[in-house]
């Protein structure tokens, strides 16, 4: 029988900053993950490059059955805090837009300075290692490990820091799930989130007309909106502002696009007639619009003639349909291409100080497994890096 003070399930971005202030405190820490190697969604996030912060992140960037849960570790470990400990190790980042932070060179850097602070602080890290049992005892928690890093073990805190199901290619499961429904604690229903929105045959025919073309736009579900870019697929909607909606998006409801959302395109277009009324409706909109869309919507429409031919009445019906397309998705990718699952251990179950279950001393949840879920933008990894410490100084 080993003995540790603590026991980590997964070394995601969450366990491994856990598992470096718990250790830092002084207690014998073992963090243990199923995969061969740690930190595998760092890895291929932000397109290689770790979108890992953003300056901006609040409360109100993320979704949760309580919105005001995550204000406290938010608020304890900011982005600065985790600019610092990025700057501390010379890593070289940049913003990108929207206060998002990306590494100039690899998201590997940032696995390699999470590894190199455990290090440090004298953590164990147990790859191809799985968890066969937990229970609680009076004095906190027996462990069984199966894999490489067999064990039985005794400890007095277990974090659960599994993540959540997306991409299950990469090693993702429910164990944390599991592990809430297994000590009672709720869990609320869960859903792919900031994924690509699909659609029926009818419109998706369209789409595919003009696959790989991006615009501007503003999009918005109910009285949620985001203006990103949105992408033309070959399955459907996709590009930073379908991801975020779809976090909102509810089966049946219709999502509507805004193309050039700050604009007042009905002045653009009387100004684009006057200037030459001998150009093609489509030629004009191409103007303003990338051109495989401008055509498309235009034959899509029926948008014949010249500018100079086109009424007021003509272009100001242009330009509210341009600023209000209705489309109604059918579902999204589903896990297998989500970056994130909406929902997970409900945190009214939770200490939102230290993320500790309030039923069950010694037991914690922290990043994605927990019902906080970011917006696109480096939201989640804050969160990641929040709750983490908020357990890992808590324990
Ligand atoms: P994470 O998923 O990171 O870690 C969980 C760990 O638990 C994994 O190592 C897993 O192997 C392990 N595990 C799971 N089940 C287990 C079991 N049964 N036994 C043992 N171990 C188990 N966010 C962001 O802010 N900026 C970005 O740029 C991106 N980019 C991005 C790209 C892609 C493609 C995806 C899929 C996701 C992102 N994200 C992101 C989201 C971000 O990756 C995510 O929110 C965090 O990794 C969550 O951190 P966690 O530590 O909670 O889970």
């Amino acid at each position: 029988m080993e003995t540790f003070d603590t026991v980590i399930l997964g070394a995601g971005a969450a366990g491994m900053m856990c598992a470096i202030h718990a250790a830092s405190r002084g207690g014998r820490v073992l963090i243990v993950d199923h995969a061969k190697a740690p930190g595998e969604k760092i890895r291929i996030s932000g397109g290689g490059r770790c979108n890992f912060t953003n300056v901006g992140a609040g409360a109100r960037n993320f979704l949760s059955g309580n919105p005001h849960f995550a204000k406290s570790a938010l608020g304890r470990y900011t982005p600065r805090d985790f600019i610092a400990l990025v700057e501390k190790h010379g890593i070289a980042y940049h913003e990108k837009t929207l206060g998002q932070l990306f590494c100039d060179h690899s998201a590997k850097d940032i696995i390699a300075m999470l590894l190199d602070e455990m290090a440090r602080g004298g953590c164990e890290l147990r790859l191809n290692t799985t968890l066969e049992k937990l229970t609680k005892t009076d004095a906190g928690f027996d462990v069984v490990l199966g894999g490489d890093g067999a064990a039985d073990i005794q400890c007095r805190h277990v974090v659960v820091a599994c993540g959540g199901k997306s991409i299950p290619k990469m090693g993702a499961t429910g164990l944390g799930y599991q592990i809430a429904g297994q000590f009672g604690l709720t869990v609320t229903d869960t859903r792919a989130a900031l994924v690509p929105l699909t659609f029926g045959e009818d419109v998706l025919a369209g789409f595919r007309e003009i696959a790989g073309v991006a615009a501007e736009a503003r999009v918005s579900c109910g009285k949620t909106s985001f203006d990103e870019a949105l992408l033309f697929t070959h399955r459907g909607l996709s590009g930073p502002a379908i991801l975020q909606i779809s976090s909102y998006w509810r089966e049946k409801q219709p999502i509507r696009i805004a193309f050039l959302p700050k604009d007042d395109l009905f002045a653009a277009l009387c100004a684009s007639k006057r200037e030459n009324g001998r150009r093609s409706i489509g030629t004009a909109l191409g103007e303003i619009l990338p051109k495989r869309l401008a055509t498309y919507l235009a034959d899509r429409h029926g948008w014949t003639g010249t500018m100079g031919e086109a009424s007021d009445k003509k272009l100001a019906a242009i330009a509210s349909t341009l600023q209000d397309w209705e489309v109604f998705p059918i579902g999204t990718e589903g896990y297998r291409t989500a970056e994130v699952t909406l929902g997970g251990v409900d945190t009214s179950g939770l200490n939102s100080r230290t993320m500790e279950a309030k039923a069950i001393g010694g037991l914690y949840f922290i990043g994605e497994v927990v019902d906080v879920t970011g917006w696109l933008g480096g939201y989640n990894f804050q969160w990641a890096w929040s709750s983490g410490w908020a357990a890992g100084t808590a324990i």
